[in-house]
């Protein structure tokens, strides 16, 4: 089943007159407003020491003119990558809506400031598990797994839970931005903007 969404059929590249921003915040705002389940998820792609890819998905936590802003751990296979290769690129799929917004740029990590206001803003729950989980690394079992988060629930028990060394926030800063939508005719919108030269290029689908 198709799911019914506002038709912007003339998606042209005077839409990004102003930049990408403004397109970006509405087809989110779209997204979230059609129920799409995670609007805020993106499929997040980086390369390792070889140059091969690896996706995962991720939950955009900050959308503004410097970029896109998700939190993770530092030491996952994604933190090592950005870190080795600070160029990343992200895919929001919304296909219930029949768009997608692609952003590729380069990756850094945000300031130790913001990633402890975020932190502070999450359940205790997700705080500890940040400490418990060393994201991408093998573990025995699930027993084991929860032996960590009992341990840590120990050890923080009676005070705030401290952001961990190997967690924070990246902010990938767009180089480019393309914005596709579906047309019935399969002859795609897709509108490309370049931020450094501020071009806006139409796409063949
Ligand atoms: C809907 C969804 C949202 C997710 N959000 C995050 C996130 O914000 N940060 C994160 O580190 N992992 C998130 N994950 C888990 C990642 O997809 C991934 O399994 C994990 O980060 C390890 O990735 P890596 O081994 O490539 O570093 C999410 C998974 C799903 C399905």
């Amino acid at each position: 089943m198709r799911v019914d969404y506002k038709e912007d059929l003339d998606l042209d590249v005077d839409r990004l007159q102003n930049g990408w921003l403004p397109v970006a915040r509405e087809w989110l705002a779209d997204a979230i407003e059609a129920l799409i389940p995670e609007p805020n998820a993106l499929v997040l792609a980086t390369v390792d020491a070889d140059g091969r890819p690896s996706t995962r998905t991720v939950l955009c936590k900050g959308l503004d003119a410097d970029g896109v802003v998700f939190y993770t751990n530092y030491d996952s296979d994604k933190g090592a990558q950005l870190q080795h290769t600070a160029y990343a690129s992200l895919t929001f799929p919304w296909i219930g809506i029949e768009r997608q917004l692609t952003i590729r740029g380069t990756a850094e990590k945000v300031s130790a400031e913001m990633t402890a206001e975020y932190f502070a803003s999450r359940p205790r729950g997700s705080q500890l598990g940040a400490w418990a989980s060393q994201q991408s690394r093998p573990i025995s079992s699930r027993a084991a797994l929860n032996d960590a988060l009992d341990a840590v629930t120990a050890e923080f028990e009676g005070r705030d839970v401290p952001v961990p060394p190997h967690w924070g926030g990246f902010r990938v800063r767009p180089e480019t931005v393309e914005f596709w939508q579906g047309r019935k005719s399969r002859l795609h919108n897709r509108i490309r903007l370049t931020v450094a030269t501020g071009k806006v290029e139409r796409l063949q689908p």
